[in-house]
């Protein structure tokens, strides 16, 4: 009785081991882009800021530092650059753990008032009203708002604006006064200034360039 030739594409036993295979790699691959991507998203700390290195999420201190906003052509987008050291409220030494005090109001603050039912942060939230994810790098701030607010710093300009939106409307739209606290006003600054800092690959798109469309639209009014 002559062996019938079977095809190895019917054959059971490879699609097992294929299956087998297959699963064990994606396995090994999930497991590693898990590691991967915590290293990523790790918070830095002050010794990085004070040694040049670029995380992707830079650590509180990051707000005695000036933070600029310029495309890579290597990555095709805009990436955050951490530059010289700069007065935030008056300081440029805030330490590890007052920095951290002010983001922790911010992000409370954040919650309480409900920002995300309007807004966009880091991706999650609404769009009723302006992304908030690199609001800090607005130059509307100082184009705009200091003259209006008659502050002398754009973190002032911004305390203020958070404190009494209505007072300062320049969208068709206006931001409700929310009984914003200066202490609740100067996290709210500190977390916009840390959030803007995080190199999100560019996201969201066009910033720099909507921007520049309102603040035409802006000085057109
Ligand atoms: C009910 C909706 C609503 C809520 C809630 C809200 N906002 Fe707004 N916000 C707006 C609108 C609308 C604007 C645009 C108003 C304008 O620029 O005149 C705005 C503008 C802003 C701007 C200016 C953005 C820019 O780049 O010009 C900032 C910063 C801001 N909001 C922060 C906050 C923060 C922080 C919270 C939470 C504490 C918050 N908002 C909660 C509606 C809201």
């Amino acid at each position: 009785m002559s062996k019938r030739t079977v095809s190895v594409w019917t054959d059971n036993r490879f699609w097992m081991r294929s299956a087998g295979w297959v699963t064990g790699f994606s396995a090994v691959l999930l497991i590693w882009l898990t590691f991967d991507t915590m290293g990523q998203i790790q918070m830095g700390n002050d010794n990085d800021l004070k040694n040049g290195i670029a995380k992707r999420v830079p650590g509180p201190t990051v707000i005695n530092y000036n933070i600029k906003y310029e495309f890579s052509e290597k990555r095709g987008h805009e990436v955050p650059l951490i530059g010289e050291k700069e007065k935030f409220f008056g300081r440029d030494d805030y330490s590890e753990e007052e920095a951290g005090k002010l983001l922790h109001i911010g992000k409370l603050a954040s919650q309480v008032k409900n920002c995300m039912n309007c807004h966009t942060l880091l991706g999650n939230g609404a769009y009723y009203a302006p992304d908030l994810t690199k609001a800090w790098l607005d130059p509307a701030w100082d184009n705009v708002y200091l003259g209006m607010t008659g502050k002398s710093t754009k973190e002032e300009a911004i305390a203020e604006f958070l404190m009494h939106p209505s007072q300062y409307p320049t969208h068709a739209r206006m931001m409700p006064d929310l009984k914003i606290t200066a202490d609740e006003a100067i996290g709210l600054v500190a977390f916009l200034k840390h959030m803007s800092s995080i190199d999100t690959n560019g996201f969201p798109r066009n910033f720099g360039k909507k921007n520049l469309v309102v603040n035409e639209k802006r000085g057109n009014q």
